[in-house]
This record gives C-alpha cells, structure tokens and sequence, in this order.
C-alpha cells in the first residue's frame, strides 16, 4: 500500500469542506500515482452515476448503474481491477488512451455513494498493492462524505 498517498489523504480529510477535500483528494492521486490518465469519482445522483471532481481528459458526464467499469463496479459492490479495458464488455471509453482500469466503490454502513476510477495506458497496471491502496482512500473518502 502506498502509505504516504493514504496518510496526506487521511490529512486532507480534515478539510471542513467535503467538495475541497475530493477535488485534493485527486489532485494528491494523480500526482502520486505513475503511468495514470485519469483519476477521479463519479456519485450516485438520481439513479445514475454522475462525473465528480477529477484530473484528466473531459470525461463522459453520465452513467447508467449496471453499465461501463464503473457501472458494474457499484451495481455489483465491489472493486474490478481491469487488465484490458477493451475485453470489458460494455467498456465507456472516455479517453482513448486508456488501456487498463481500477474502480472502487464507494460505501458507507451499506449506502453506495458513488465510485473512485482510475485508468492507465499501460495494460494491466493495477496490482494488488494498488488494490489495497485504492481500497483504503475510498474508505476514507466515502467515511468523509457521510459525515
Ligand atoms: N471507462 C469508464 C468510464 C469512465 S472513464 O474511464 C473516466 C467505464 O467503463 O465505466
């Protein structure tokens, strides 16, 4: 796990503005984190999954629950670490350039806020290590925002 990205994102947590403290938060991932291409959250809103803050390319504004990585990802509860984007069937691609993709759920005491995504041009550039690392941020982050 990668310590240091988990303690300066324990830290900006105690920011007194839930909007700042994400837009930091993935500032402070894409920074940390090499061979990324895009880094940031999309939240549940009015039975779909809508763009929050992130760095990266324009990225689609909407997703259907059940659809893409990130669809299936919060349908489904739990984190996909995909090795080759285009073998996903049902894959949104945002940015072209993206070859591989980490998503992890957000949820708080059950409630699904929303999903962490993170996409690579490497294939298969998601290890477990960045599973855990990933894991834990979104624990952060989803504890934040049901403060
Ligand atoms: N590839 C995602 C869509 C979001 S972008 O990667 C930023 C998906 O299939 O859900």
């Amino acid at each position: 796990m990668n310590e240091l990205l988990v303690q300066q994102i324990t830290a900006l947590a105690n920011d007194s503005d839930k909007l700042s403290f994400i837009c930091n938060v993935t500032a402070a991932i894409y920074q940390s984190t090499e061979r990324i291409n895009w880094a940031g959250f999309y939240f549940y809103k009015q039975g779909m999954l809508r763009l929050g803050p992130f760095q990266g390319k324009v990225a689609c504004t909407e997703i259907p629950l059940g659809k893409g990585v990130c669809g299936t990802a919060f349908e489904k509860k739990m984190l996909l670490n995909i090795i080759d984007v285009h073998r996903f069937a049902g894959h949104i691609a945002c940015d072209p350039d993206s070859n591989s993709e980490i998503v992890v759920p957000l949820i708080y005491n059950g409630k699904r806020m929303g999903v962490l995504d993170i996409d690579s041009p490497e294939y298969r550039r998601f290890d477990s290590d960045d599973e855990e690392t990933f894991e834990e941020i979104a624990k952060i982050v989803s504890k934040k925002l049901a403060d």
